[in-house]
């Protein structure tokens, strides 16, 4: 079967490497891939917003089955447009897109089926979100509404910083979009990424990883895309994920369900494990990034027979096998990310490392040679049953690849 997979980053990557290395008889596409891609399937420029143009390329490669990577063509109704014309396509509706693409849409959810999360309000104008702001303890934090990639929230922690950061989303117009904004409670605790496929009315759960959002190490400097991950995390056990599915995945399906939002896909809880148990800080309607990075190549068999029950809506048929083997991921990032950066660097040694699996994030192939093309570059990835070891060979290939620039961890997998 040929497969088309929208999206260029890490998380493509994995997706690919995946289905590729269950078997060689899927043909993979990508739109736009990257270099690590192109290594093992065909990566083909369109615009991502410009559905027609990718209708085009459907037809043309006889495409049998398509997966969505990002949110952003989800919210923008690619898997509408695809289902009405009949073609085979992977990820929710627009109608479903909406968990992630509004904060505001999400935490009313949340407060209407009684699913933990910080107690917030709303604004929608400079001079409303200042008043609250005026009332509100330190820390707090504000959030845009709309899709911002991973940079529209902010732990605000002085009220200037509170006022600065409204006048940019109010006054600025720094992201598109409805100017509307959640002002909420700072949660304590241990962040916990816990990923489920569903259909709506059954769902299977995926390993849970955690997620390093901040750029420098102790979670220091500002919130990236994720800069490493691992899984299963430390601090978790069944006692976690018997209340997880009981507080907060089954009332979420139940509340879909009574919205009548028929959501297939993967849906991601990202959580705040508190003292008061877990608690969410938001959904997303797709897979992590870099979280696929380490669940992936924990999972057992075929990728694409999971995707093609949640697409046909008999999940509740198959059986999910996962490895006993523990995963790690470092991202080695361009100087100066999440902010400006260079592109165009050479990637050097890749062929040297030995025992890992290299994702690239931000690369592409030019002449022979492999390129940074992005912010987050390359996300090295391993798995092995004892942790030491793990981080060791990890750790190892991360010092030998080289490229002008490079940024990563140190820290990750160490609390
Ligand atoms: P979100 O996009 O809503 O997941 O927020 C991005 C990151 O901001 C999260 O992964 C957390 O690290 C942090 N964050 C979001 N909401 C809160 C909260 N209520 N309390 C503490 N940290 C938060
Ligand atoms: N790793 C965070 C995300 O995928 O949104």
């Amino acid at each position: 079967m040929k497969v088309l997979i929208i999206g260029g980053g890490g998380r493509e990557h994995a997706i690919c490497w995946k289905i590729k290395s269950y078997s060689e008889n899927y043909k993979i596409y990508a739109i736009p891939g990257n270099g690590g891609i192109s290594l093992i399937g065909e990566c083909i420029k369109k615009d991502l917003s410009s559905f027609d143009e990718i209708l085009n390329v459907v037809k043309e490669k006889k495409i049998g089955l398509i997966i969505v990577g990002p949110e952003n063509p989800l919210s923008d109704g690619i898997v509408d447009y695809f289902k009405v014309k009949g073609y085979k396509i992977f990820g929710p509706t627009k109608k479903g897109a909406i968990l992630e693409s509004s904060k505001c849409f999400a935490k009313e959810f949340m407060k209407k089926y009684k699913i933990p999360t910080a107690d917030f309000e709303i604004a929608n104008s400079f001079e409303e979100s200042i008043k609250i702001i005026e009332k509100r303890k330190i820390p707090y934090v504000i959030k845009f509404d709309g899709l911002a990639a991973g940079k529209g929230v902010r732990v605000i922690e002085n009220y200037q910083e509170g006022e600065n950061y409204l006048e940019e989303i109010f006054i600025k117009k720094i992201f598109k979009g409805k100017e509307e904004v959640v002002i909420e409670d700072c949660l304590f605790g241990k962040e916990l990424s816990y990923l489920i496929f569903t259909d709506t009315n059954t769902y299977i759960p995926m390993v849970p990883a955690k997620d390093y959002k901040r750029v420098f190490d102790q979670d220091t400097g500002p919130n990236t895309g994720g800069m490493g991950c691992y899984s299963p995390p430390f601090y978790f056990n069944e006692k976690l994920e018997e209340e997880i599915k009981k507080k907060i995945v089954e009332p979420t399906l139940k509340g879909l369900e009574k919205e009548n939002i028929d959501y297939r896909g993967v849906l991601y809880f990202g959580l705040m494990i508190t003292e008061k148990g877990p608690f969410v800080l938001e959904y997303n309607v797709r897979f992590g990034d870099p979280e696929t990075q380490v669940i992936l190549p924990r999972l057992e068999g075929d990728l694409i027979e999971i995707i093609e029950s949640t697409i046909e809506g008999s999940l509740d048929k198959i059986k999910i096998k996962w490895k006993e083997e523990k995963s790690l991921c470092v991202i080695c990032a361009s100087k100066g990310y999440p902010g400006e950066y260079e592109k165009g660097k050479e990637i050097k040694n890749i062929d040297k490392v030995k025992d890992v699996i290299l994702f690239h994030s931000g690369t592409k192939l030019e002449n022979g040679k492999i390129l940074t093309d992005g912010g987050r570059v390359l996300g090295i990835t391993g798995i092995d049953k004892d942790f030491e070891n793990l981080r060791e060979k990890v750790y190892k290939a991360v010092q030998i690849i080289d490229f002008e620039g490079k940024h990563y961890r140190k820290d990750i997998g160490i609390e």
